[in-house]
């Protein structure tokens, strides 16, 4: 088998990074969800007053930018990934719904996507990688060996964070999360910078109706058939 590049994109919660950090697992590669890393860029904002009431202090930001730090290191118990920003982890922090309903106008700035691109392709560059977002395929890996697009309905993904962000005991209301779902879909279909859409040569998957277990069954077929030498 060959050592491969594999893009995830789609929409938000639909499943993608559970699917993407399962398979990087069982293979062997390594994971990187690009999502975090804006979460992260815009919990910075949030707690260093960068939100200011005309909007984003984009001079501040551009200028600290340089100083933001953002890496990945595994949880020893759990093998799952960890966001560190400046050394500090803050996994649970960048999840919470005010990172989820302030992060599009940060994923939306040029400046922030074009560094933020740069260190994901340089942590790609040695192929083995798993990565998931929204312009994994169409920007960061246009030469992807395997790429997958994700949906499901926005009630379904609204379902989902409503559980999990209920199994962390953190309040939620099933009907804000379903309005931040299709605004945020709307914002990252409609933005002039890398907006969401499916790569040409992506395969769709719809997972409405499709549980973890098969979704991760068929997500490691497409991987076989694309590793093949
Ligand atoms: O996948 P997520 O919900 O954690 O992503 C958070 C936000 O970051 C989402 O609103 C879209 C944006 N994003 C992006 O613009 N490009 C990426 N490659 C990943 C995420």
């Amino acid at each position: 088998m060959k050592k491969i590049t594999i893009a995830i994109d789609g929409y938000s919660s639909c499943g993608k990074s559970t699917m993407a950090k399962d398979l990087a697992r069982e293979i062997g590669y390594i994971y990187i969800d690009s999502g975090a890393m804006y979460r992260a860029v815009t919990l910075y904002c949030l707690e260093n007053g960068l939100f200011t009431p005309e909007g984003i202090d984009t001079n501040r930001l551009e200028a600290e930018l340089p100083n933001i730090r953002i890496s990945f290191q595994l949880n020893p118990s759990t093998l799952r990934p960890m966001t560190y920003l400046n050394g500090e982890n803050v996994e649970d922090r960048i999840r919470s719904m005010e990172v989820s309903s302030h992060v599009s106008p940060v994923a939306a700035l040029p400046f922030v996507r074009e560094a933020l691109v740069k260190q994901q392709q340089e942590m790609g560059k040695a192929k083995g990688i798993v990565m998931d977002g929204r312009d994994i395929g169409t920007v960061v890996f246009p030469d992807a060996e395997l790429k997958i697009f994700v949906t499901a309905s926005a009630e379904i993904r609204a379902q989902r964070r409503y559980d999990e962000l209920k199994a962390k005991g953190q309040e939620a209301s099933f009907e804000e999360i379903l309005r931040n779902v299709k605004e945020r879909d709307y914002i990252d279909q409609n933005r002039p910078v890398s907006p969401l859409r499916q790569a040409e040569d992506a395969i769709l998957l719809d997972n409405s109706h499709l549980t973890i277990e098969e979704q991760k069954q068929w997500l490691k077929e497409r991987f076989e058939e694309a590793a093949k030498e």
